[in-house]
């Protein structure tokens, strides 16, 4: 058994990213000419894996890769990026997850999934990860890989955890939302899970919070993008709390790609390494992180070191 400290555990997925950069997003049946292509690493949960890395947490990532070239890649680059990746299997016959993403010159994206892999992540590396569970301060989980393992994997740990309810399901089982310390989701995915038909202020943002509350959640974040981040806690209904985000002018916005997944990296990294601070003093850390990463293209590769 190590004694080496464990800030951040990521049960969650990897995938490799296909970026074309477009004036605009297609419409449906519409072939556009992009400007450039990107590949990059991606995956949500790898994603805010390297965004704690990259800040100075201890980190470890429990996810699977395929037996292809983009999985030899990948798990040697979750290795330079100082990740521990004892838990991250290549499976024979399968293939790495990867992601077909637009972005427009405004800085809008779609993505597309195709997990192949991440399909595969099970209970049982939970329970052969068990003595990572024990030892790591703060779990983060997204809906990239099983839920089934998903909920095994909240219900062993006993620290802070962190659920990332992307992609977002309309009915959201209550033991997700039950079972995880803090619930954080962007404005879109909180608008699909309340059943809202759109968040577009801070008083919506409650709403939803309040929403989320009564559905089972026990501390909850709303993004808002470049209008920060609104969060509130069960037990303090009266007291929901907006932290704005540093402004970035338009023109420097490039790529908004993976800016959920470097806020929650920072998110975690600074509730392990900083457990006395407010919820509002980590989440304002996590949005100045956001805002730098949507000035560069890429996912991680947009995301900054400490
Ligand atoms: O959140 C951005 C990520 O979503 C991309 O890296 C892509 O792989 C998808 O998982």
């Amino acid at each position: 058994m190590s004694d080496q400290q464990l800030d951040v555990l990521v049960f969650g997925s990897a995938i490799i990213d296909f970026i074309c950069y477009t004036p605009r997003l297609p419409r449906a049946g519409e072939t556009l000419h992009g400007h450039r292509f990107q590949q990059g690493y991606g995956g949500k949960g790898a994603n805010q894996c390297v965004a704690a890395a990259r800040l100075g947490s201890q980190t470890a990532l429990i996810a699977k890769l395929g037996d292809d070239s983009f999985g030899n890649d990948y798990r040697r680059q979750l290795q330079a990026e100082h990740i521990d990746v004892q838990h991250v299997q290549q499976l024979a016959g399968q293939t790495t997850g990867i992601a077909q993403i637009a972005v427009s010159d405004a800085g809008e994206n779609n993505i597309i999934i195709v997990v192949g892999a991440n399909n595969l992540l099970s209970v049982s590396d939970v329970s052969n990860a068990a003595e990572h569970f024990n030892r790591a301060k703060v779990l983060i989980c997204q809906l990239e890989t099983p839920l089934e393992a998903t909920l095994f994997a909240l219900r062993q740990f006993k620290g802070v955890s962190i659920v990332n309810a992307a992609p977002a399901l309309a009915e959201t089982p209550t033991a997700l939302l039950q079972q995880c310390s803090i619930l954080c989701v962007n404005e879109t995915e909180a608008a699909l899970m309340t059943g809202m038909s759109s968040i577009d202020t801070v008083s919506d943002a409650n709403n939803a919070i309040r929403r989320l509350i009564e559905l089972g959640a026990n501390t909850v974040i709303i993004t808002l993008g470049k209008f920060g981040a609104v969060c509130g806690k069960k037990e303090e209904p009266e007291k929901f709390e907006h932290v704005t985000a540093p402004q970035v002018p338009d023109n420097l916005v490039v790529d908004t790609t993976g800016a959920g997944d470097a806020f929650i990296g920072a998110l975690a990294h600074n509730l392990a390494k900083y457990p006395k601070n407010k919820l509002t003093q980590h989440i304002e850390a996590a949005c100045k992180i956001a805002s730098k990463s949507v000035q560069l293209p890429g996912t991680q590769a947009s995301f900054p070191h400490a």
